[in-house]
């Protein structure tokens, strides 16, 4: 059985008291359990969250290096944010790969980077409107999922978290439908049993893109989408609740 994920992004937004208040609400809040709750926040805000929040929340960061120290500078290395007890980063974020010029390589580089210090990668697959159009989506997310599982041995396969989030539905209140959601949640689970029959068993896959409290339970009810990974609605920290409510 594969444990929902539900991942807050707050993307470069936030503030210390923005950590303060969901500390505060977290700690007397009652997650539901079985559902694993994680928020990626800014590298300033890392050390604070992590002394903030509750234990059995995962502090997450949105990137790393893909080197592992020296003369890099403003880049940040996972061993910097081993030390900080930082447990996910996000890799491959269709923000990093359109903004910042990370292509299939950039990704499985920083994939790797991840897992050479023991930090889980969640990796972000989706395609834009125009690849959706044309009818390339399941070419485009396997493709960049294959980019990465195949460079990498089979025991590292199975510690990466995979989230699908369709590029026209990030940020634009146009959330894929259920239907559609799970028809590419369902081909990436297919394609990872190609990879091996309990990979496909034990990998969780999440999906993003406008998920909301009142849209989340539809979607967290579809066979292959085992929780989200929250963008806007992560910033509110009773919507936030709310959609690890309805992963419960
Ligand atoms: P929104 O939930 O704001 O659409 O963002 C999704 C996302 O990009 C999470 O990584």
């Amino acid at each position: 059985m594969r444990a929902p994920l539900i991942a807050g992004n707050w993307k470069m937004n936030g503030s210390s008291s923005l950590v303060e208040t969901f500390g505060e609400v977290l700690r007397g809040a009652e997650l539901p359990r079985g559902v694993d709750v994680a928020l990626m926040v800014p590298f300033p805000y890392l050390a604070a969250a992590r002394a903030r929040f509750p234990q059995d929340v995962v502090v997450g960061a949105q990137t790393l290096s893909d080197q592992g120290a020296g003369a890099f500078t403003g880049d940040v290395g996972g061993a910097m944010l081993k030390d900080l007890d930082v447990g996910m980063v996000l890799v491959g974020h269709s923000e990093r790969r359109t903004l910042f010029g990370e292509d299939d390589a950039a990704v499985l580089a920083r994939v790797k980077a991840a897992l050479d210090v023991g930090l889980t990668p969640v990796l972000c697959l989706g395609e834009t409107l125009e690849e959706r159009d044309a009818e390339r989506t399941e070419a485009v997310v396997l493709g960049q999922l294959e980019a990465v599982l195949d460079a990498l041995a089979p025991s590292d396969r199975e510690r990466l978290v995979l989230a699908y989030e369709p590029v026209w539905a990030i940020g634009t209140g146009r959330t894929a439908s259920p239907e559609q959601a799970q028809q590419v949640h369902a081909a990436i689970r297919a394609r990872l049993v190609r990879y091996a029959a309990g990979l496909g068993e034990a990998m969780k896959v999440l999906y993003g893109g406008s998920m909301k409290p009142d849209n989340a339970a539809q979607l967290l009810a579809q066979p292959d989408i085992d929780g989200g990974l929250i963008g806007g609605a992560s910033l509110k920290v009773d919507d936030f609740l709310a959609i690890c409510q309805s992963a419960g």
